[in-house]
């Protein structure tokens, strides 16, 4: 079986190096035998969260379309900057937005049920954005997620990728190898979407 697995990068500025490792994750999945999805925040731009927006117009479609998207696979890899110690607004917004839904195509969801995840991030400062990690555990847990205890984080952002865009640090490189390689097999083992494909 083939797990699905999406990424998704919790900022979308322009030269985001959340992004950047992202996409050089997005790399080393596409060696393996992973079904791989790339989200990207900036195709679904949703409001701030408002109990006031959901009561008069619902779920807004972005937020439906993302949940569509998430509730198909069986891991999250999600790569998230720190902002003040803790998430950073754009994606916590989404994953909001998102545990709202409870139906799509008229049928009963709860998209992040039992998705596995995979945390990583990278900052610019000392601890590569390892307290927003621990700040992301409670919430995914919160929505149902399986969060997986292998994570990774980038320090020194500015000096972390060589000319072709790889991580420059050899042990960095062993540690996420570490993380995707758990990502794989335990969304493997515990796939949620082998009855709805
Ligand atoms: C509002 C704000 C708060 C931040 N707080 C932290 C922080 O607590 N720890 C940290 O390591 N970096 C912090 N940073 C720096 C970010 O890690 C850095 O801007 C990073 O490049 C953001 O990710 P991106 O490049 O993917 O957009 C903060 C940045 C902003 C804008």
């Amino acid at each position: 079986m083939n797990p699905k697995i999406a990424i998704v990068a919790g900022s979308s500025r322009t030269g985001s190096f959340n992004r950047r490792l992202a996409m050089e994750l997005a790399r080393h999945l596409a060696k393996t035998d992973v079904k791989l999805t790339i989200l990207d925040l900036a195709d679904y731009p949703l409001p701030i969260y408002d109990a006031d927006t959901e009561d008069e117009n619902g779920v807004p479609n972005h937020a439906l379309d993302l949940a569509r998207q998430i509730a198909r696979q069986d891991g999250l890899l999600l790569v998230s900057p720190e902002y003040n110690s803790s998430v950073p607004p754009l994606l916590k917004n989404a994953v909001d937005w998102v545990s709202r839904v409870r139906r799509i195509d008229d049928r009963p969801v709860l998209p992040f049920k039992g998705l596995v995840v995979g945390l990583a991030s990278i900052s610019t400062g000392q601890n590569g954005g390892m307290k927003g990690l621990e700040a992301w555990r409670p919430i995914l847990r919160s929505v149902g997620a399986e969060v997986i205890t292998a994570q990774c984080s980038v320090p020194r952002a500015r000096e972390a990728f060589d000319e072709e865009g790889a991580l420059a640090d050899d042990r960095i490189r062993m540690r996420f190898d570490a993380l995707l390689e758990s990502l794989v097999d335990v969304s493997r083992s515990l796939a949620r979407t082998m009855a709805q494909d």
